[in-house]
């Protein structure tokens, strides 16, 4: 969507606060010995402690409050019955719509000992957000944020996963302007605009370049060997730095 007045950005923002508080705190939990079913629940419940309902829920029936992925999982994992290792990567995907405004963000953590590799890809693919963020104002080739995503990737000695894309959000999950991908994208032409609220999500990944659907008909995996990581933000674009309506302390 584009935001049109000042009920607009407060209904934004306001949708971005509860998704972040849910990841920060989702992410916060993780421990091992617990299934993944068991932190979908922590965030579910805070969900609906502030009135917002799960955006996959409510958009495709998912099966769960949030998305919880794992390791060789890229994204969309089920909440359910894994349980989470010492030593796993683990993403939590969250996203909701509170009073008609929905937000989405994600975040990666390593569950300890973290490895260099976990460490440095986690690392790498928050620089790959800032700096595809920095990119993302009014009038600027929407293409920018893939490249931006595509250099740190590549100067960390990873790789993005190329069919997995940010896209617009805002009166729903995922809407115009689709397909903010995570590499350079020459023949995109396609311009930001002022006001546009837009999810950005780099997947940075050591293996795997593409993800395929699961058995579950939901979960995105790549190779078995392959981590990846994804750090996600809602924002408005401006002509200046975009308002990033889910950032927090611990997500910087
Ligand atoms: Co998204
Ligand atoms: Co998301």
């Amino acid at each position: 969507m584009t935001v049109e007045n000042e009920r607009d950005v407060e209904g934004i923002l306001k949708a971005g606060r509860v998704v972040a508080t849910v990841r920060d705190a989702m992410l916060e939990k993780v421990e091992p010995g617990m299934t993944t079913a068991e932190l979908d629940e922590i965030g579910g419940r805070l969900l609906e402690r502030h009135g917002a309902r799960s955006a996959p829920r409510v958009t495709y029936g998912f099966p769960g409050s949030t998305c919880i992925s794992v390791n060789e999982e890229a994204a969309h994992g089920i909440p359910g019955p894994r349980v989470i290792r010492a030593g796993d990567v683990v993403n939590v995907d969250v996203s909701a719509e509170l009073e008609g405004y929905f937000a989405d963000t994600g975040g990666t953590t390593v569950v300890p000992p973290v490895s260099d590799a976990n460490g440095s890809l986690c690392h790498a693919t928050r620089v790959a957000l800032d700096s595809a963020l920095s990119e993302a104002r009014a009038g600027a080739p929407l293409n920018r944020i893939g490249r931006a995503v595509e250099r740190v990737a590549r100067a960390h000695g990873f790789r993005v996963i190329r069919n997995l894309a940010g896209h617009g959000v805002g009166r729903k999950l995922h809407e115009e302007p689709e397909g903010i991908v995570s590499y350079y994208d020459r023949g995109d032409g396609r311009r930001l605009r002022f006001g546009q609220v837009i999810a950005i999500e780099p997947f940075l990944s050591t293996r795997s370049a593409h993800v395929t659907e699961a058995d579950d008909g939901w979960t995105l995996v790549g190779h078995p060997e392959n981590r990846s990581a994804q750090f996600e933000h809602t924002i408005i674009v401006t002509n200046g730095e975009p308002i990033v309506a889910t950032r927090s302390e611990r997500s910087g």
